[in-house]
């Protein structure tokens, strides 16, 4: 059994601004997260939950300690090799959907194989037995703007698993739906992350979800408090 840690941060820092203006938002952040855990960060509003998140997710830089996903010192990586790694190993959920508004439910589910160069009748089929599994097959066609919020969401969950990745980062996925499309979301999510082994990291409010997951961490004040 290989128990290398998927994700390991040690004192991870954060700082916004320079100067006197500077703003420490995350604090020393240190954390091992291994491979297919179901993982639920809490803590008010301006603890740091999303900036942990997005330094998680490559899609920001830290400014102290060391992070390491599947086993790769990430804090060295250039803009091109994170999102290519982006790309590869990890699926974003928002709390909007960030869907594109010019394309259908079908062909924003498609993008991230489109963009790893895969064929497009793989990435059709591929985004087809999502649409399935989330009971979507007739809304395969409608653009966004035609679209519940709940479908949407779940439009956009489809399109952060497609690619098989590894790590799921979800920043307040629930946060514009009701309890009943919230409960559908996340019960369906964690489903599919189960049958697939994939590690799941979600910033929620919502206690009723977090208590659904294996752990729980705690933010406040740029530091993990339990
Ligand atoms: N790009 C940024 N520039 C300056 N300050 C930021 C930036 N992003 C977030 N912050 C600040 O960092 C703190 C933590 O923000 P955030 O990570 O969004 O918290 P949370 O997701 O827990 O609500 C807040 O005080 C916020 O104002
Ligand atoms: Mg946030």
């Amino acid at each position: 059994m290989d128990n290398t840690p998927l994700i390991k941060g040690e004192n991870i820092q954060k700082i916004y601004g320079r100067g006197r203006s500077a703003l420490t938002v995350l604090k020393g952040i240190s954390l091992e997260i291994g491979s297919g855990e179901i993982l639920a960060i809490i803590g008010p509003s301006g603890a740091g939950k999303s900036t942990l998140l997005n330094i998680i997710g490559c899609l920001d830089s830290l400014n102290g300690g060391s992070l390491e996903i599947l086993g790769r010192d990430v804090s060295g990586f250039s803009v091109e090799d994170l999102s290519g790694f982006r790309n590869r190993h990890i699926g974003f959920i928002f709390q909007q959907h960030n869907l594109l508004p010019e394309f259908s439910a079908i062909e924003n589910i498609m993008i991230p194989l489109l963009i790893r160069r895969e064929k497009k009748k793989y990435a059709r089929e591929k985004a087809m037995s999502l649409l399935e599994k989330f009971n979507l097959t007739d809304r395969a066609a409608h653009m966004p703007s035609e679209l519940s919020v709940g479908e949407c969401q779940r439009v956009a969950v489809a399109r952060a698993i497609i690619g098989d990745p590894q790590i799921i980062l979800a920043d307040e996925p629930t946060g514009s739906l009701d309890r009943a499309n919230s409960m559908n979301l996340v019960e369906v999510l964690f489903k599919l992350c189960r049958e697939n082994r994939t590690t799941i990291i979600i910033v929620t409010h919502d206690l009723q979800i977090a208590s659904l997951t294996e752990r729980t961490i705690s933010l406040l004040d740029g530091k993990i408090v339990s």
